[in-house]
């Protein structure tokens, strides 16, 4: 490990957008046209050409797509969708949006992605979809899921907000599900600053999507203006929820730099690897098993709370104090107030959940770190494990 003494605060995100984006956003602003149009299409074009998906339908928020595409699937009262507690609020949120239940099922402790087996032991009667995260843009076990799904002829849907630049058996996420839908908001490894798409192999989900994002409208302003036709009828429950074509212009130039990004990711993720092999007594690295490709959306590492004397959240004040921030992905749902009042009891009988809720702390990943910057912050977490270990 390389020796560095200079303080210096590293924070958790920092976001630099390309000379690309800048001209994108520019050439946008004075087109003369902010609604969905040409930007809007290209980068749908451009994601499904990256994503190896047929169609997609680019929306406000992954958030919203996975709530258009669970009302879709026929989401109402009465109905469940099987996933994981470990995840940000949006998941669960779209499911309750959308008039489901949300019904939870523990985690892998070590991947931090949900258990194929508990997920079969979750399906009832009334299950419409499972929907597993690719949490830090590590795949979920999509060969186990999908044998699941397809046995039960339930639809696999994958919030894969982290799942960008991630590959399972060499293919991007959506070849195994029935949809998935990738964040673009402003921490992700493809910015939008807000936003997401729905992608699929099937054009019905997609094309209900659209209309859905549109206010339930068979046309937008777009369309009417080039087609020269004032006409349109609404045919779906609506929401507000399309992609602006700001948003897009910002995507498309931030697209122009991913494979760079994503390399520089890799380099710096393998930088922290390598650096912290020797602290696995005290702290859990990241897997990378060989069918599957990371896509590096955070650095998750796990204590090993039995053997230090502090508990996770005195560990990351500890490195505060050397200028790092860090987080926490992710604090179980059924901990949080709204989603414990609603949910009631769900979390207590899912203990790899509540564990990793405990020790997970994540370390900065973005391609303006610096390699410097990871030898620092390793060095800093050998210091604090040294000091405070069993
Ligand atoms: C796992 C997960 N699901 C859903 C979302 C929601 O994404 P969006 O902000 O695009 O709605 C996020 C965003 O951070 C996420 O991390």
């Amino acid at each position: 490990m390389k020796k560095s003494n200079k303080p210096r605060h590293i924070p958790l995100y920092d976001i630099k957008l390309s000379k690309q984006t800048l001209k994108s956003v520019n050439d946008t602003l004075k087109s003369g046209w902010l609604s969905p149009g040409a930007k809007v299409a290209a980068f749908e074009q451009a994601i499904c050409r990256l994503m190896q998906t047929r169609y997609g339908t680019a929306v406000a928020s992954a958030t919203a797509g996975l709530e258009m595409v669970l009302v879709a699937l026929g989401a109402q009262p009465g109905k469940e969708v099987v996933t994981t507690p470990f995840t940000f609020v949006g998941t669960v949120e779209a499911i309750l949006s959308a008039g489901a239940t949300p019904v939870f099922a523990d985690i892998n402790p070590h991947t931090l992605n949900i258990d194929p087996d508990e997920v079969y032991r979750k399906i009832t009667r009334h299950t419409i979809a499972v929907m597993p995260v690719d949490i830090a843009g590590y795949p979920a076990n999509y060969r186990m899921l999908k044998k699941i799904c397809d046995a039960k002829q339930i639809p696999l849907i994958a919030d894969g907000a982290h799942s960008i630049g991630a590959l399972y058996r060499g293919k991007p996420i959506p070849k195994y599900t029935n949809a998935a839908v990738i964040s673009f908001h402003a921490t992700k490894n493809l910015i939008c600053g807000e936003g997401g798409i729905v992608l699929s192999k099937h054009k019905a989900v997609i094309d209900t999507v659209k209309i859905m994002s549109r206010h339930g409208l068979t046309s937008n302003a777009f369309q009417r203006k080039k087609a020269a036709r004032w006409d349109y009828d609404a045919v779906y429950p609506g929401y507000k929820a399309n992609m602006s074509e700001l948003h897009a212009a910002i995507g498309l130039g931030q697209l122009a730099v991913f494979e760079k990004e994503q390399s520089l990711r890799r380099k710096l993720a393998g930088r922290y690897l390598k650096n912290l092999a020797d602290l696995q007594p005290y702290l859990e690295l990241p897997t990378e098993e060989k069918h599957c490709r990371h896509g590096w959306h955070l650095f998750i590492v796990k204590l090993h709370l039995s053997k230090l004397r502090i508990q996770r959240d005195t560990f990351i004040n500890r490195l505060a104090e050397h200028g790092i921030e860090c987080g926490v992905h992710y604090k179980p749902i059924f901990y949080l107030t709204y989603y414990e009042q609603i949910l009631g009891e769900t979390g207590q009988y899912l203990p790899n959940t509540i564990y990793a809720g405990r020790r997970v702390v994540t370390l900065p990943l973005y391609p303006s770190v610096r390699l410097s910057d990871v030898d620092y912050i390793c060095e800093c977490v050998a210091k604090v494990v040294k000091k405070y270990g069993r």
